[in-house]
């Protein structure tokens, strides 16, 4: 046995003290007691599988100012992530065989995690040359950060049909761009104004009528889309900003994001709808700008919040104040991710890749930006409660330690052959 990880495990419906046995960067065996010369001993500490975020920016290549793959994926680690994916809405955009060729070229040898690369194209001769190497299609259905829009029926259709027959995820930013305004705004009530959620209701009715089966609806604001999904046989990515956060946060320009913060009443529905299991998965939607962009003008400030970091530990410590149940919370940020996208993780489980985080349910921290990874420099979740990984094992090797950084640049793409 190459390391022995002693704890409370997290097994898929309770936890149960044990020792996961690790070899070769794979969980081998899970049983109460273990031998190993290496061990970690968590004690009373809370062994999980760590976690997968299914959609980051990491802005490189071309805004490399507000974060990049070293800034981006220490930042994960430091919140108990050991994937991601990163989307392709940068500068260039990774729309070609070329431009993400480039990108892997860059990223290798620089990612702390694991990480896929999402592409967006409206072509399908791209998207089949681009499919060996990409772990998913993203299609914009409302402008945002970048101006990759692709918002007609048409052409949609015919994308889900090229990806479908490539086997090939597919993520979809849901906002009708027809039903968005562009008034001028100085606050998240006008933002909210421009962007209403007729918006996002509509651009899923339209996927609905396409007969999209099978997409996946990022950053889901409202709690009747996360139930339209499911009768629709789509998968949901939450965002935590859209539970913990709404138009009377008091945050100006940093609380702006698409799809905006919403009404008070609609963000506690939707937070009660994921606590009781409505929504696939957990996912970040971590898009940095920095503060001075953050700072600008409430118009012309860009669209987006970091999150990468503290969206496990918010919700940990939403756990220990009994609003979100531990299964819950490990099915939609560690196994729904893992199985959605189609890597052995996300379970203490033999034969999985020994990804593990662990957590001391005692140790609540208050966030401060300033003390966070991300290149950005600043959480809209000041203040707030959090309970951090201390430990980050990623495929067996220890990358975290006492929360501080131990590991190398070990991070692979998801879809290399190792898997
Ligand atoms: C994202 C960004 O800045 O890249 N912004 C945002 O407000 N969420 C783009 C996106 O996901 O829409
Ligand atoms: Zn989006
Ligand atoms: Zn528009
Ligand atoms: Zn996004």
């Amino acid at each position: 046995m190459d390391l022995v990880v002693e704890g409370r495990l997290f097994l898929g419906d309770r936890l149960e003290q044990g020792c996961v046995g690790i070899e070769d960067g794979r969980i081998v065996a899970v049983k109460k007691v273990l031998r190993g010369e290496r061990r970690i001993d968590a004690g009373y500490r809370i062994v999980l599988p760590a976690a997968m975020d299914p959609h980051v920016h990491f802005r490189q290549p071309g805004m490399t100012h507000k974060e990049d793959f070293e800034s981006g994926s220490l930042a994960a680690l430091h919140g108990g992530v050991t994937t991601v994916l990163d989307m392709p809405n940068t500068i260039p955009p990774t729309d070609r065989s070329a431009s993400l060729k480039d990108k892997l070229r860059m990223v290798r040898g620089r990612s702390f995690v694991d990480y896929g690369l999402f592409i967006t194209t409206d072509l399908p001769r791209r998207l089949e040359a681009m499919s060996k190497l990409a772990a998913g299609l993203k299609i914009f259905m409302g402008s945002t950060t970048g101006s990759l829009l692709n918002n007609e029926d048409r052409s949609i259709q015919r994308m889900l049909k090229k990806a479908a027959e490539l086997s090939m995820p597919v993520s979809v930013h849901a906002e009708d761009d027809m039903l968005i305004q562009h008034e001028e705004a100085n606050d998240l009530k006008g933002h909210l104004r421009n962007r209403p959620a007729e918006a996002e209701f509509n651009a899923v009715q339209r996927l609905i009528a396409m007969g999209a089966r099978g997409v996946n609806l990022c950053h889901v604001t409202r709690a009747e889309i996360l139930d339209m999904a499911v009768r629709a046989g789509m998968s949901t990515e939450v965002a935590c900003h859209h539970m913990m956060l709404d138009i009377g946060c008091g945050l100006a320009g940093r609380g702006k994001v698409n799809p905006p913060l919403r009404q008070p009443a609609a963000r506690t529905a939707l937070y009660s709808a994921v606590t009781s299991g409505k929504a696939t998965m957990m996912g970040s939607d971590h898009a940095p700008h920095t503060i001075e962009e953050k700072a600008e003008e409430f118009d012309i400030c860009p669209s987006g919040v970091p999150g990468v970091e503290t969206s496990f530990p918010l919700m940990m410590a939403a756990v220990k104040r009994n609003e979100m149940p531990l299964t819950e919370l490990v099915r939609m940020a560690c196994d729904a991710p893992a199985r959605r996208f189609g890597i052995p993780k996300g379970r203490i489980e033999e034969g999985m890749l020994a990804d593990l985080a662990v957590y001391d349910p005692r140790e609540v921290t208050v966030i401060d930006g300033g003390e966070l990874h991300s290149r950005c420099g600043w959480s809209p979740y000041e203040g707030m409660e959090a309970i951090f990984p201390q430990t980050v094992i990623m495929a067996g090797e220890i990358q975290l330690k006492g929360g501080e950084l131990c590991g190398e640049r070990k991070g692979r793409n998801i879809k290399d052959a190792w898997i």
